[in-house]
């Protein structure tokens, strides 16, 4: 793939003439059609505890949040849940969580990992949004059947990496923990949030750079939201919902037309900003759907931003109205498959 040109996005990303942005969105969903077809690939997310180490600004469930329920899924709850999704052919599952990295921790996920994969004959696919961790634990999940691994890199910008996070937080170890992934034969994905407090075009275009400099196979990006309960809650007094949700999608577009073959998620943020968010972003070119599967009663503590939707609703609910959602604007779903990004496919020659 080319190198994108720096001056480009940011041209692109300014677009707020209707007809321009309609043809940027038009470019970006005929390259999805034409790089990773008009499939959309179903991950449901297990969000398996909210206990996390780290205190990041913009985070509702950081460690400093004194008003959260603490909760850690069992054994059984998290292994159901994925059964759930594989008896519902989703083909992948994601297993999130706040972040630890204690012995106990790793141990259970790896026995999770592989439980999962045994009681779906090896079928269901497992992706981890797990933090930054040691290669050995890497190297251990890995061994136990985790394929992919989600690692947001939040932005690209040290600099602005540093206002959003306390000083013991570092950047530069997370993109090293981005390298050891793919290193180890994980597919990897990354992303950021689009519109953070201090954040220009300029970083969101150096973003895409980064993306494309660290060969990314998968994007998950979605708008910054504040959460009240965090230190950025009143760090854009103005924020206006339709102007974020408007650059995220411009975001999901330009990443399409110039990185073509990666999986790109349409993802839950968008949704929290309007109701019809997520096909939005398919129709901007994302191509991947993550239905939340965690059961209902622990919905509510896993709030990341202000006004996540689905907080009511169980994963079958979920299920039904994904499906409605996505064939309303003409798209399949792609039941009982991988949908590994095409990007790692090429590049692994597969
Ligand atoms: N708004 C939007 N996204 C957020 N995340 C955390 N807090 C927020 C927020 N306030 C995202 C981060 C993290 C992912 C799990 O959730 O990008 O990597
Ligand atoms: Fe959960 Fe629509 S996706 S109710």
């Amino acid at each position: 793939m080319t190198k994108p040109d720096r001056a480009e996005i940011i041209r692109l990303l300014s677009i707020t003439d209707k007809d321009e942005l309609d043809k940027l969105f038009k470019q970006a969903y005929a390259t999805k059609l034409q790089h990773v077809g008009n499939k959309v690939y179903f991950r449901g997310i297990v969000e398996l505890s909210n206990i996390c180490k780290k205190d990041c600004y913009y985070c509702g469930i950081r460690s400093g949040n004194q008003n959260v329920d603490r909760f850690v899924l069992s054994k059984d709850e998290a292994v159901s849940s994925a059964l759930w999704a594989y008896e519902q052919q989703y083909g992948s599952v994601v297993i999130q969580s706040g972040e630890r990295d204690d012995e106990q921790f790793v141990d259970f996920i790896e026995d999770i990992v592989r439980t999962i994969r045994q009681k779906s004959n090896n079928e269901l696919g497992i992706t981890l949004s797990l933090g930054e961790q040691t290669e050995e634990t890497y190297k251990r999940w890995y061994a136990a059947g985790a394929h992919r691994y989600l690692l947001r890199i939040e932005t690209s910008n040290r600099d602005l990496y540093a206002k959003l996070h306390p000083a013991d937080h570092d950047w530069d170890y997370r993109v090293g923990c981005i390298r050891t992934l793919k290193r180890l034969g994980y597919q990897c994905g990354t992303g950021v949030m689009i519109g953070l407090p201090y954040q220009n075009l300029e970083h969101l275009a150096d973003d895409i750079m980064f993306f494309w400099e660290e060969d990314i196979d998968m994007l998950g990006m979605g708008p910054y939201i504040p959460h009240d309960d965090t230190p950025l809650a009143r760090a854009i007094p103005d924020y206006n919902e339709e102007e974020h949700l408007s650059l995220a999608l411009k975001m999901i577009a330009v990443c399409r037309v110039l990185l073509k073959d990666v999986n790109i998620a349409s993802t839950t943020a968008l949704q929290a900003l309007k109701d019809d968010g997520r096909e939005l972003g398919l129709l901007a070119g994302a191509n991947i759907i993550m239905p939340n599967i965690t059961e209902t009663k622990y919905r509510t503590n896993y709030q990341l931003y202000r006004g996540k939707p689905c907080l009511d609703e169980n994963a079958g609910m979920c299920r039904g109205c994904l499906e409605r959602r996505i064939s309303a604007i003409g798209e399949e779903i792609g039941y009982a498959q991988w949908g590994d990004s095409p990007h790692w496919k090429k590049t692994h020659g597969k």
